[in-house]
């Protein structure tokens, strides 16, 4: 291993996340892993245009007939069957050590997720085991929450293994939810307040132990 692990990004939608790690990147809060590789399911998600602006090469692996790029980022069409296998394709073709999903809203099959045991993160927007499993993504979490009426929730970092949101826990942070709170409000407040945080740090934890090989 070279002294930097090598981290492929997966990405969906804004990509708020990706951009908390490239800045976090660019700040010297993650040291021991560098973004090698942006892949998004989407060819307009506009995490892209952030890989784009950051100069990290991207890939568009998606489902989708007759999907093209504005960024002229290249796209790889495949079926059901073989999206998994272009991932994969990809992610080893780059020798990729760390898998981030930040906002990636595809659920990994076992095959996907063991192939790569441990070397896999997620960031969910909940404090994970309330709000979390198939079905709840994005705004959909915190709609969830307010439904409940929590007065705290908070955001997640975790392992991916073949149950949705069920891997080893890394990190967690809490957050108020106040009152008047919109979806949109406390969505907005759980990304400034825990996910754009813990997410970085636990990229450099985890880069750093996979680097020296050892638990830190
Ligand atoms: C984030 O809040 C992330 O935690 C969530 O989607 C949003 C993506 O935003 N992920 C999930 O719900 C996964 N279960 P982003 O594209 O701006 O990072």
């Amino acid at each position: 291993m070279d002294n930097k692990a090598r981290i492929a990004v997966l990405v969906s939608g804004g990509g708020t996340n990706l951009q908390a790690i490239i800045d976090a990147q660019n700040s010297g809060v993650i040291k021991s892993g560098e973004v090698c590789l942006v892949i998004s399911n989407k060819a307009d998600a506009y995490a892209l245009q952030r890989a784009k602006n950051a100069g990290i090469e991207a890939r568009i692996i998606t489902r989708k007939k007759g999907a093209v790029s504005e960024l002229g980022i290249p796209v790889t069409e495949c079926t059901r069957e073989t999206f998994e296998d272009e991932i994969i394709k990809a992610i080893d073709e780059k020798n990729i050590d760390i898998i981030v999903l930040a906002g990636f809203m595809c659920i990994l099959s076992e095959k996907f997720t063991s192939h790569y045991e441990e070397r896999i993160l997620n960031v969910h927007p909940s404090l994970i085991p309330s709000f979390c499993g198939e079905g709840f993504y994005g705004l959909k979490v915190h709609e969830a929450a307010l439904e409940k009426g929590v007065k705290v929730t908070g955001a997640t970092v975790h392992f991916v293994n073949e149950i949705p949101d069920g891997g080893r826990i890394i990190a967690q942070k809490a957050v108020c939810v106040e009152d008047g709170d919109t979806p949109e409000i406390l969505q907005k407040r759980v990304m400034e307040q825990a996910e754009w945080i813990i997410l970085p740090e636990s990229i450099e934890r985890i880069s750093y132990e996979r680097v020296h090989n050892k638990t830190v």
